[in-house]
């Protein structure tokens, strides 16, 4: 069968690939190809070229793909949030890491196929820091990529060691064997803070605590908030988050001085959300009921990322900050979606 160039995109029926098949649908620039475990919805469905329904884990569905696209870009977007990979570490290293590994192979089989690295987009997270207590965390400010690199979650521990296994496919791959194997596989790596969408919820992440807010109130629910008020880790508003991982894809390879980026809009503290979201829903019912586990690991996380390497290498530039988030995209967007 001839062999189509396409992008693929993973866990395509979460977060951000709703954001991102959206994106590039609307480029209309590629062929558009899905694999996850969930149907996409029927509007996303149809701004696809095809949908496969089926896991990562499932080598012989790779093999498959192998003969009969040719994959230059992929978006692997496939993982158990944190929250939820405490309750199953197994299963959270089983998709995570072991899915991720797969797909490296994938793609490097790829690029070895087709004589072209093909660009991997692998969507990190400020869950790969672990800072020891809170008032490290304090002191720390704006925490640089290679700082408190001591994960303590599974999900944590499992994206770190995913950025190094992207950035040993790059540059080392095979490296005792007599042909250059490393540079098939284009590793670029993004550590998103927490991703705010006006039109989807999250589900088994321990940022949840924001988007979870801003929806209830928008539907008039009553919200219990599990962090504490003065909680403060980064947010960014999922457009920019989109924005961020087609910007990376497209940087020029030369310019990228490393595998793995920060990115940053604002960290707002749990009560600085819950203002912004009574001024724009004056009737919100919110309370807060820590749940003193999940705090723990809110505590571990940075309170802001410096992501001037992002800025500086590939342009990164965030549209919105707090004001306009809410502002320009999350109250109208979700006034429109609960309607
Ligand atoms: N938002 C994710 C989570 O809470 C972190 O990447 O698990």
């Amino acid at each position: 069968m001839l062999r189509k160039p396409v992008v693929l995109i993973t866990g395509a029926s979460g977060e951000i690939g709703h954001g991102l098949i959206t994106s590039l649908a609307g480029r209309g620039d590629r062929r558009i190809v899905t694999l996850d475990v969930k149907a996409l919805e029927p509007e996303l469905a149809r701004l696809v070229d095809q949908e496969i329904i089926g896991s990562i884990l499932d080598t012989a569905l790779l093999e498959r793909f192998i003969a009969e696209y040719e994959v230059d870009l992929i978006f692997h977007l496939a993982a158990l949030l944190s929250t939820r990979s405490e309750f199953t570490p197994i299963a959270a290293h089983q998709v995570n890491v072991e899915g991720t590994l797969h797909l490296l192979e994938f793609a490097q089989r790829q690029g070895e196929s087709h004589g072209r690295p093909v660009v991997f987009l692998y969507p990190s997270s400020i869950a790969a820091y672990g800072l020891p207590n809170l008032e490290a965390k304090d002191r720390a400010g704006k925490v640089g990529e290679d700082e408190f690199n001591a994960p303590s979650t599974m999900y944590g521990c499992n994206k770190l060691y995913c950025e190094h296994l992207g950035r040993y496919y790059a540059r080392h791959y095979k490296r005792l064997a007599p042909e250059i194997l490393a540079g098939k596989v284009d590793f670029r790596a993004i550590r998103f803070p927490g991703l705010i969408s006006a039109v989807t919820v999250p589900s088994g992440g321990t940022s949840d605590y924001a988007p979870e807010m801003i929806h209830a109130a928008a539907q008039g629910k009553p919200y219990a908030c599990f962090a504490r008020p003065d909680t403060r880790i980064p947010f960014m508003a999922m457009p920019d988050g989109v924005t961020a991982l087609l910007a990376l894809a497209a940087a020029p390879h030369g310019r990228l001085s490393r595998t793995v980026y920060n990115i940053s809009a604002f960290n707002p503290s749990a009560n600085e959300i819950e203002s912004i979201v009574r001024l724009a829903f004056p009737g919100a019912a919110i309370s807060y009921q820590i749940d003193a586990r999940r705090q723990g690991i809110l505590d571990s996380w940075p309170a802001d990322v410096d992501d001037s390497a992002a800025r500086h290498d590939w342009g990164f530039a965030p549209e919105y900050d707090l004001q306009r988030a809410f502002d320009g995209y999350l109250i109208p967007t979700i006034r429109q979606r609960y309607r």
